[in-house]
């Protein structure tokens, strides 16, 4: 039973697909006002459509979070519309199993699954500390990041993988899924003493659109891996969790696995590292 969002406003990245989709699926019947964010208008619209059945405030943005530009317009047009904003999740990212730059010339794998939670986070914190300022409301930031930063390290002296990319992508992807943690540790750190809180969640290895953009071969593989793997609404069930718990007011910098606060890895744990990765991203989304 998802707790009731009655007058609060949800912002949701990554909604047409996967995690995300059973996300907006669960939270549009709990009342509020659901913000999905999707990359392709047609379905973006078809997803705002079907929920409106059950909450006839539900909204769509469009945007590419791979893009610094498309990043800031889409902020720019949640905050035109929406004068509050309770929860943010930041959910959309990906693996990519060969190399890629953005139109920003920054790789893939760490623009969209780190730099996208950065920089969109960045750009409506006033909303949501001016929402969590209300006396008796609070406000949250959830990234959904993944068990995959286990095996994952900064790698400092070339953190886009330049030199080389290793492991069909899983080294990028596994960085990136650090960054989420250490970024979400140090956004907590940054907004001690405010009423917003910051946390971060592994969904479980999901049956869901997940490294499907990667040819063939992926999708094959991900089709005998489907054996292993939960069903989206099941992975979704932590996210819906961390955003809408009223058990959660005041619980931050935490990493979340089945509805339940996990220890991370020493690596996610770098107070240095976690400002570190704050500075740098901050250069990276003004270059
Ligand atoms: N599946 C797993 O086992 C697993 C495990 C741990 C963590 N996660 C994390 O869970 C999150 C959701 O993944 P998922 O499993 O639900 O995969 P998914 O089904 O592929 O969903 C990913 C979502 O991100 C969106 N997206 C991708 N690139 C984008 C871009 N450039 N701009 C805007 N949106 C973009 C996709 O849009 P479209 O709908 O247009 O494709 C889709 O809605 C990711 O952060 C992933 O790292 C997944």
């Amino acid at each position: 039973m998802v707790t009731r969002m009655d007058g609060k406003v949800i912002l949701l990245t990554g909604a047409t697909s996967g995690i995300g989709r059973q996300a907006a699926q669960a939270l549009a019947p709990a009342g509020g006002r659901l913000v999905l964010v999707g990359r392709d208008r047609a379905r973006t619209d078809a997803l705002v459509g079907e929920l409106r059945a059950h909450n006839p405030d539900v909204h769509g943005l469009v945007a590419d979070l791979s893009s610094h530009a498309e990043i800031r317009r889409l902020a720019g047009e949640f905050l035109a519309r929406h004068d509050r904003l309770d929860v943010l999740i930041n959910n959309a990212g990906a693996l990519f199993t060969t190399r890629e730059e953005t139109v920003d010339g920054v790789e893939r794998t760490f623009a969209l699954n780190h730099l996208a939670y950065f920089h969109l986070t960045t750009l409506l914190l006033d909303r949501l500390k001016a929402t969590g300022a209300v006396p008796g409301q609070s406000a949250r930031v959830v990234s959904v990041s993944s068990d995959a930063h286990r095996r994952a390290k900064m790698g400092w002296d070339d953190l886009e993988l330049k030199r080389s990319y290793p492991a069909q992508g899983w080294a990028a992807y596994g960085q990136s899924k650090l960054a989420n943690i250490l970024f979400t540790r140090e956004l907590a750190r940054r907004l001690d003493g405010t009423r917003v809180t910051a946390n971060c969640l592994h969904p479980g290895f999901v049956d869901s659109g997940f490294a499907r953009n990667n040819g063939l071969v992926a999708r094959v593989l991900m089709t005998l891996a489907r054996p292993l793997q939960r069903t989206a609404d099941k992975g979704a069930e932590t996210v819906v969790w961390a955003a809408t718990s009223p058990d959660l007011a005041t619980t931050t910098g935490q990493y979340f696995k089945d509805c339940e606060a996990r220890k991370t890895t020493k690596p996610a744990e770098s107070v240095t590292d976690g400002l570190r990765l704050w500075e740098l991203s901050e250069r990276m989304i003004r270059a």
